[in-house]
């Protein structure tokens, strides 16, 4: 199963990383989104850290043009119609996943593999949404794509073995190290670290500590890279609180009940950094 062509759905933080480390391993890259102007800020993005690399030496400037240009814009899932392999980063909602996958299904070519970067939406559920469920597979990608090293890999209860190999060498192409999970809700990763993010909220909400004090404790006391309320906002808040849906929900235990606080922000538009505003504020 040779991968050569590869669609990107959706431009956004994810998006356009998956986009970026596909162009730097000499894939070719569709890269989709239904809004022109998320293309335009997934591309800037791309072109800045790339630009970084060239600074760093560890790129050279031919590299840098010959990636970009490895990148082709699309607004239509049409264009899906010569691509060997799909990766899906567009928002975590079902009806929107089911939605893409549906039309993915009916426009890919016949051997095409269908991959989404769900954080924790089940893969067998997005598979029900195409003939071709033994063709759809869990990708799961870490933030920030170019700097993390890690991504699972979730089959299906269809995913065939031939499928799970060949995204598993693509990953290793893509200098990426793959983990192997089975499709329960959260994986490994959301499983484990959204509830310490959701029991960061809570103790914000008790007015256990200031918000920046909690993120100190968890950077100098346990030596983590951001702080849980940092890394909520990094992540985005509404991608957070669907997480936390899906663990409520998929294990039926009250504790993955996601905290008031955290759905308070949602509601308010309040998304992290993305938005400008979440537990911080972002200029
Ligand atoms: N895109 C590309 N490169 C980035 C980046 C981004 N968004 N953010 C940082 N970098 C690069 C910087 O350019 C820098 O590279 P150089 O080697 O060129 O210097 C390097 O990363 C380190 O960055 P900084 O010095 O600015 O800052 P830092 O040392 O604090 O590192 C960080 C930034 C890598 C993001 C670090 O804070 C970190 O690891 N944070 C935790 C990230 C994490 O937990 N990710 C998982 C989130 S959960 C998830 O992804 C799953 C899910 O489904 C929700
Ligand atoms: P984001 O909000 O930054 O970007 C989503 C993009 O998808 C937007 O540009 C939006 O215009 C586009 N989009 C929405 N519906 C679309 C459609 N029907 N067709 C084409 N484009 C569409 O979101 P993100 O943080 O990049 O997350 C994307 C996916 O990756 C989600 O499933 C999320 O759970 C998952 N994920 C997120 C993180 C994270 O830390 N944020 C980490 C791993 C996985």
């Amino acid at each position: 199963m040779a991968i050569q062509n590869v669609m990107v759905i959706g431009a956004g933080q994810m998006g356009s990383g998956i986009a970026q480390v596909c162009a730097q391993a000499g894939f070719n890259v569709k890269l989709n989104d239904m809004k022109k102007e998320a293309y335009e800020r997934g591309i800037a993005g791309i072109t800045k850290n790339l630009s970084r690399n060239v600074e760093k030496g560890r790129m050279t400037e031919e590299e840098k043009t010959e990636a970009l240009n490895r990148i082709t814009s699309s607004l239509d899932l049409q264009d899906a119609h010569d691509v060997d392999l799909v990766i899906e980063a567009a928002v975590e909602n079902m009806e929107v996943k089911h939605s893409i996958f549906k039309t993915l299904d009916e426009v890919a070519p016949k051997h095409a593999i269908l991959a989404t970067n769900t954080s924790s939406l089940p893969i067998t559920e997005i598979a029900a949404a195409t003939n071709r469920p033994a063709q759809v597979i869990g990708m799961h990608f870490m933030n920030p794509v170019p700097v993390m090293k890690l991504v699972e890999i979730i089959r299906g209860l269809a995913t065939t073995d031939e499928v799970y190999k060949a995204v598993e060498d693509m990953t290793v192409k893509l200098s990426k190290t793959p983990v192997e999970v089975e499709d329960f809700p959260g994986f490994v990763a959301n499983r484990i670290l959204m509830p310490m993010i959701n029991e960061a909220i809570f103790t914000l909400q008790e007015g256990v500590a200031s918000k920046e004090d909690i993120d100190e404790v968890m950077k100098l006391g346990m030596n983590h890279p951001m702080g849980p309320l940092q890394l909520a906002d990094f992540i985005g808040l509404d991608t957070c609180l669907y997480i936390m849906e899906i663990l409520h929900d998929g294990f039926g235990d009250s504790k993955y009940r996601p905290s008031p606080l955290l759905r308070k922000y949602v509601k308010a538009g309040w998304l992290g950094k993305k938005t400008g505003r979440g537990f911080y504020e972002y200029s």
